[in-house]
């Protein structure tokens, strides 16, 4: 084997998570959850949302969804047919990166809020006029359209349509929003140009995923558990309300409590941000230090789309800077930016001489023809990273699954997953299975019974899910 191929193997190895490290991973996470659902300001978060229902496919009108998390801003109306299907009419749009990590909330929530009133003005014009004849007569303000606002970041909630940013993850970064009610804010928004939107819940992207799946394939049991392992990483479960001891401290907040249950967004991607079970890497390392938020987001940098990129370009580096070695340099413009996609291309391409990774180096790093042993050398590390990712990834499944009890009767338990990484990553979820019977308490038995099923557009008829469920009774808006 050649000194490259040889140093690419030896970097891959560092990327092992082997079976007894997840089971340690399994074993932290689960006492994290339980500190999260007890108190403030833990590692894990433990969100309570106010939601206290997954759907059964019944739910029947019209919503309108946005969804803010990733680099689209999405617009959408939904019609729940009541019959576990829907019909959705959506936009997207790019958001201008300067809005992103340099503008005011203000600049943000007004772009979002003009957006909002352009697909109004293109899908529901009829609507949209009447509201402005009545308000131009002063008329009663009537018929708003009921709005659910994913927005995928960690909130402390407050009620179902209301919350408070705690930080910014996945590249956002307008330090003047950190601390204020998002809902609060895109109303105000929405307001001053006069749209007829309420914004009736807050919504995080792995409770929509969870309620998207309970709605489109209801089971005896419902959905467990939403995940999402796209740019970012993070789930959303089902927890009896009696274990969530830190809504002692929050009794004027009113939600419905007849289910006994509440999902929890478990805002994983900080898992373990001290480091005392995740596999940690030089160039883990070496991300976080110069990443926006260096000491947290630790689960995340290893696991989600949005980082695997760069974990990639690091060894790559690495691999180039040997000068025994001289891989081929890849570019410092690519810094941030190689995505899951370059990932999924590599790792699929099977074929002699590489075509596809040749013309993804091309595409993601400028690089001209490389050599045959130059792409094996990026499979190897791409492989490795991809296959860390996904074993890592069964340790909150297998967590959340173990902690609520869910493997100890003879039922299937139903998991709706999202992101690019499950969606296009060869084998991903083949590797979370495999880490997940080597989990003792789960085993082959017990993920035997997991389903895991792809639940998309989870952020729009998920959050027109919860929107229904918050215009509905009143008593869950937060006085
Ligand atoms: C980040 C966010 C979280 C979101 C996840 C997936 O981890 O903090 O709220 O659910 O990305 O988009």
């Amino acid at each position: 084997m050649s000194a490259l191929l040889v140093e690419a193997t030896r970097i891959a190895r560092e990327f092992d998570y082997p079976a007894e490290q997840v089971r340690r991973g399994v074993a932290e996470y689960i006492r994290q959850a339980d500190e999260g659902l007890a108190k403030e300001n833990t590692t894990l978060s433990q969100i309570p949302t106010f939601v206290t229902a997954v759907p059964n496919g019944t739910e029947k009108g019209l919503y309108l969804a946005v969804d803010l998390g990733g680099t689209n801003f999405r617009v959408c109306s939904v019609q729940l047919h009541g019959d576990t299907t829907f019909s959705l009419t959506q936009s997207k749009i790019m958001i201008p990166r300067e809005l992103m990590a340099s503008g005011t909330s203000k600049d943000l929530f007004t772009f979002l809020a003009r957006q909002i009133e352009s697909f109004l003005r293109i899908h529901h014009n009829d609507h949209f006029e009447a509201h402005q004849r009545r308000r131009a007569n002063n008329a009663a303000v009537e018929d708003l359209f009921d709005l659910g606002f994913t927005f995928s970041f960690p909130v402390r909630q407050f009620g179902i349509n209301s919350g408070t940013l705690i930080r910014w993850t996945k590249g956002f970064n307008i330090p003047d929003a950190v601390g204020h009610d998002v809902c609060a804010l895109l109303q105000s928004a929405i307001d001053d140009l006069n749209l007829p939107v309420r914004v009736a819940a807050l919504v995080n992207d792995t409770v929509g995923t969870l309620m998207a799946r309970s709605y489109t394939s209801p089971g005896k049991t419902g959905t467990l558990l939403g995940g999402i392992f796209g740019t970012g990483t993070n789930g959303a479960y089902l927890e009896k309300i009696e274990k969530i001891t830190k809504l002692d401290s929050m009794k004027d907040v009113h939600y419905d409590k007849s289910t006994g249950e509440m999902i929890i967004n478990a805002e994983w991607g900080s898992f373990d941000n001290q480091l005392s079970v995740l596999p940690d890497t030089i160039y883990d390392r070496q991300l976080d230090e110069e990443s926006n938020n260096p000491g947290i987001q630790m689960f995340e940098k290893r696991v989600s789309g949005m980082f695997l990129g760069e974990i990639l370009r690091r060894a790559l580096l690495a691999l180039h800077n040997d000068p025994q070695i001289g891989l081929f340099k890849p570019s410092e413009t690519s810094k941030w930016g190689l995505d899951t996609s370059l990932l999924s291309l590599v790792e699929e391409d099977t074929a002699k001489h590489y075509p596809a990774v040749k013309a993804a180096l091309k595409d993601h790093l400028k690089i001209e023809n490389p050599s045959d042993e130059e792409c094996e050398a990026v499979k190897i590390l791409v492989h490795a990273i991809g296959k860390r990712a996904a074993r890592l990834s069964a340790v909150p499944i297998a967590a959340v699954l173990i902690h609520t009890g869910k493997l100890q009767t003879d039922e299937l338990v139903d998991v709706g997953v999202d992101g690019s990484l499950v969606e296009f990553y060869p084998n991903f979820e083949g590797y979370i299975r495999d880490a997940l019977r080597e989990v003792t308490e789960v085993g082959p038995a017990g993920e035997k019974k997991i389903r895991i099923g792809i639940s998309k557009d989870g952020s729009g008829v998920g959050a027109a899910l919860i929107a229904l469920v918050a215009s509905k009774d009143e008593t869950l808006q937060n006085p």
